[in-house]
């Protein structure tokens, strides 16, 4: 089996646990009724005050396709902003969930619409939709230039996407570097680099994601080269503490967070 195909299996095997289900045990959420939904949805964009506003307030009729779904919360969005929407998730959990939320929206067709499969092969035809998103996905599949390459595919031209990536040049890069020079000096890399990967993504078993791949924004800029335009802004920030002084998240989500978040939210034009 190729380096590929072990990872593909990984992931499917990783990210079956929905991605949030920590977020979900902190709010209560343990099912999957419209009420527990609800209250995940609210935690999750009280969280991620920004996310909504990357895409229109009205997507009546735009075809677009969700890569990486994880809880549901921004598929649902998408799909009640009206967009004629379609999901693509390399794991079962993620995509049985988007099926259950469709269904419940009244949405036709969920089982073909939400599909398991690789962001790396995107089971549909080059320029088939208008706008392709995928949140903290892409830079998990191993391949983060095919996957791009791939969303590009997919694109007519003049579509856009909204990706989110994990940015190299971040505040808490910076704080894992140091700590982990003495790991690294004792010629413990590997185990830093997994305790990097778990400090991003962890399952309920503490496990860490099988693929991160993290890029400055101006390697970001230049995967989407083949774009017509591409702007990337940075956002999301840790709490900080240093010493007795502590600066509450929601404090560093605007100009530090410009400056050194953990996420870069790419919007490109084909
Ligand atoms: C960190 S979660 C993000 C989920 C959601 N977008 C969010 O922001 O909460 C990553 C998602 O990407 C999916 N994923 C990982 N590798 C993938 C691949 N090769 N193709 C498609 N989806 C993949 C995982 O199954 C998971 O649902």
């Amino acid at each position: 089996m190729s380096d590929q195909a072990l990872t593909d299996r990984a992931n499917a095997a990783f990210w079956d646990e929905l991605c949030g289900t920590s977020m979900a045990q902190v709010h209560g959420v343990t099912d999957s009724s419209p009420e527990s939904l609800a209250r995940f949805d609210r935690a999750y964009l009280d969280f991620y005050p920004y996310l909504s506003g990357y895409l229109p307030v009205e997507m009546t009729g735009e075809r677009t396709l969700e890569i990486g779904l994880g809880y549901g919360t921004l598929g649902q969005l998408i799909a009640e902003r009206g967009a004629d929407y379609h999901g693509l998730d390399i794991a079962e959990g993620p995509v049985a969930m988007m099926r259950e939320r469709l269904a419940r929206l009244g949405v036709r067709e969920p089982q073909q619409r939400v599909r398991v499969g690789s962001a790396l092969r995107i089971p549909h035809h080059d320029a088939s939709f208008d706008r392709v998103v995928s949140v903290g996905a892409l830079h998990h599949t191993g391949d983060l230039t095919g996957a791009v390459g791939e969303v590009r595919r997919v694109l007519r031209p003049g579509g856009s996407a909204l990706v989110m990536v994990y940015n190299r040049r971040s505040a808490r890069r910076a704080g894992l570097w140091l700590r982990g020079l003495p790991s690294r000096l004792r010629g413990r890399g590997a185990e830093h680099e997994a305790a990097v990967r778990r400090r991003y993504d962890h399952n309920s078993e503490g496990g860490e994601a099988p693929a991160t791949e993290f890029v400055t924004a101006s390697q970001a800029r230049a995967l989407f080269g083949g774009f017509d335009s591409v702007r990337v802004r940075r956002e999301n920030f840790d709490h900080l503490r240093l010493g007795p002084w502590i600066a509450r998240r929601e404090q560093l989500l605007g100009a530090p967070a410009r400056l050194a978040g953990l996420d870069l939210y790419l919007t490109a034009v084909k």
